[in-house]
């Protein structure tokens, strides 16, 4: 279980902080699906989350296709999210964010809606969910968490055959590319990067042993374990797409196994392109949602949280201010496969 799950962690701050998903990568998670050309048969279009956290992907999600139906763009009678957490605080959270986002499509589109809750791993959600029952599982930021082979078992048996699409992702590192003040500070975002490594990797007085492994490796690595293993069961899963980006690196790569096959989709390498601006002030309060901060901030003092200790770090290292705006981009990964 990750320190996401433990009672004490701030879900609040969690959903303040964190880059969210912009629709367009859901719009074309939705493409790769078919979703428009293919629900016009007025049956029940089912979406399960997975490791739904605060509800990030859904708060999107929800307005996006109740103006789907509005526009009659697709015919569907009810549609049915499933949300999941393996944590309960996070599960509140999700239950509390999408309760308003629902108050706010109005009547008539609310009642399109069956949302349905369940606290549970991602592993072990085949009977709760129903064997060949879902359109769509999105797993977004927490792939890294589970146990890849039984997870992706689980997945295969909840999706509906031929039909059914898995999309996972997630982000991991924030590189600086840049800090919104006048002259050149290419030099200041180089060497905060280098000092971003050390803070958050090494270990001695810094973060590198409160990650919770091997979560934490997975995910630097992009969670690659996973990917191929989609990637390589041609029996279980088609027209797999996997887009790495790493900024650091300047590195794109995109496994694709779409290549030559007339599908109606276009993959596109900055589809998962997450970028943020946050003054530095809101970046240090980001830093206090990483999961290693919670481990560390609860065994120090106030003066001592992992926001005031980086400032500290990157000040002398850049001389940059809280008030300073600061441009990043995170290390990403997705992947899109369709149950065979
Ligand atoms: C970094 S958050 C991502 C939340 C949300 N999907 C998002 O993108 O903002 C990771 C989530 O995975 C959940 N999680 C951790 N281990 C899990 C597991 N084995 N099964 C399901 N969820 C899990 C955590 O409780 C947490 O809510």
């Amino acid at each position: 279980m990750s320190a996401f799950a433990a009672k004490s962690f701030q879900s609040h701050d969690y959903a303040l902080y964190r880059p969210s998903y912009s629709l367009d990568f859901f719009k074309y998670i939705f493409s790769f699906a078919g979703l428009i050309k293919s629900s016009q048969d007025g049956k029940k279009l089912s979406i399960l989350d997975v490791g739904a956290g605060p509800g990030t992907c859904m708060i999107t999600i929800i307005p996006y296709l109740a103006t789907l139906v509005e526009e009659k763009k697709i015919n569907v009678q009810k549609i049915r999210l499933v949300v999941t957490d393996v944590s309960s605080n996070m599960l509140s959270e999700a239950k509390k964010n999408l309760t308003e986002v629902i108050s706010k499509i109005g009547d008539e589109n609310a009642n399109l809606f069956e949302l349905v809750y369940f606290e549970a791993g991602g592993e072990g959600l085949t009977e709760l969910v129903g064997k060949a029952s879902i359109d769509i599982v999105i797993a977004a930021e927490c792939v890294h968490w589970l146990k890849s082979a039984d997870w992706l078992n689980c997945m295969h048996q909840v999706l509906k055959p031929q039909t059914g699409v898995l999309a996972f992702w997630g982000y991991v590192d924030p590189v600086f590319t840049g800090v919104e003040k006048p002259g050149d500070h290419e030099k200041e975002v180089e060497k905060a990067n280098e000092f971003y490594e050390s803070f958050v990797y090494e270990a001695e007085g810094k973060l590198g042993v409160y990650w919770q492994q091997p979560g934490r490796r997975k995910l630097r690595g992009l969670c690659k374990e996973a990917n191929v293993l989609v990637y390589d069961d041609t029996k279980n899963w088609g027209d797999v797409v996997t887009v790495y980006r790493d900024p650091l690196q300047g590195d794109v790569s995109v496994f694709d196994r779409l290549r030559g096959q007339d599908v109606g989709f276009k993959v596109d390498d900055e589809a998962f392109k997450l970028t943020k601006t946050f003054t530095l002030d809101q970046f240090l309060r980001y830093a206090d949602t990483w999961s290693s901060s919670h481990k560390w901030n609860a065994e120090h003092g106030e003066n001592e949280k992992v926001s005031s200790i980086f400032y500290k770090g990157l000040n002398e290292t850049t001389k940059w201010e809280l008030e300073d705006v600061i441009e990043v981009e995170f290390k990403t990964y997705y992947t899109l496969a369709k149950k065979v």
